[in-house]
């Protein structure tokens, strides 16, 4: 990133939480977001649910974003069990997750959804967050950039530099996410993301990285060339878990920040991507 970027520490709760939980843990954030995070873009990414209930403690003024987990590529209509990106749009949304990898194994997003899907939450003056990444079967057989590449082509497709909000992408390779992932690490992760903002950079805000991301790894992974930030799962799932995941990439970034000759080699060396 250049200077003025942000870097993105957010979390999704995939299918857990109750509204209670939703509030408690959105009233914890928002005491804490009034000092901010320098340097840092945090976004929430609860279940539909509690959307509604988490923006009206977010809102206004915690510098908080809030995401929802999936939308519609239509506006509305006949779409029994859907949500339009307007109505996640109503209910406090400005980001729209993408094409996780959870939803492409069971509910099949496939990449046209996904492209249409991007589409759609632009066409609402919402910013995408696209998940893209390969199989295990893939990265053991070194084709980890050339499927990813083909991934975010797809969902790119037609999206022009000029775009505003410009989509981010989250770089989750599989056999890293949940119980049973593998944890990566910088090495597995570095050539497909420098592919990615190589190829796709002038089109994006930004690419961060997920997948078992933890406090024992999340400055390693910062500090990757072209990270923009980290997509949370497990460990954010804790209004604690969250804290302490933004506060430390928080003191990341500022020691980073500190001139080489003092503070070699923990730069920060996040690239560009779009103009502001
Ligand atoms: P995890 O989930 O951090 O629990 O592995 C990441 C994700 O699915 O985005």
């Amino acid at each position: 990133m250049t200077d003025g970027s942000l870097t993105w520490i957010g979390t999704s709760w995939k299918m857990n939480g109750s509204l209670a939980f939703a509030r408690a843990y959105a009233t914890g954030l928002r005491a804490r977001a009034g000092a901010g995070w320098p340097g840092i873009q945090p976004f929430l990414i609860p279940p539909a649910t509690a959307l509604a209930a988490v923006s009206a403690v977010l809102r206004p003024g915690s510098g908080v974003l809030l995401g929802a987990q999936n939308a519609h590529w239509e506006q509305r209509g006949a779409w029994t069990g859907e949500l339009s990106v307007d109505q996640v749009a109503d209910a406090g949304a400005t980001l729209v997750e993408i094409g996780h990898s959870e939803r492409r194994a069971w509910f099949g997003d496939t990449d046209e959804l996904v492209h249409r899907k991007v589409l759609a939450t632009l066409r609402a003056g919402l910013r995408p967050l696209v998940c893209v990444g390969e199989s295990a079967e893939d990265f053991a057989a070194g084709r980890s950039a050339e499927v990813v590449t083909a991934q975010v082509s797809s969902a790119l497709a037609g999206v022009t530099p000029d775009q505003r909000p410009a989509p981010i992408v989250a770089y989750e390779p599989i056999w890293a996410i949940g119980d049973h992932g593998r944890e990566a690490t910088p090495e597995d992760i570095a050539a497909t993301v420098a592919t990615i903002a190589e190829r796709f950079g002038d089109r994006l805000e930004s690419v961060l990285y997920g997948g078992s991301v933890n406090r024992q790894n999340l400055t390693a992974i910062l500090d990757v060339p072209a990270v923009g930030g980290a997509f949370i799962g497990r460990a954010a799932w804790t209004l604690t878990g969250y804290l302490d995941l933004l506060d430390l990439a928080s003191e990341h970034l500022a020691c980073s920040d500190v001139p080489l000759a003092v503070h070699s080699p923990a730069v920060h060396h996040s690239v560009k991507l779009v103009d502001h």
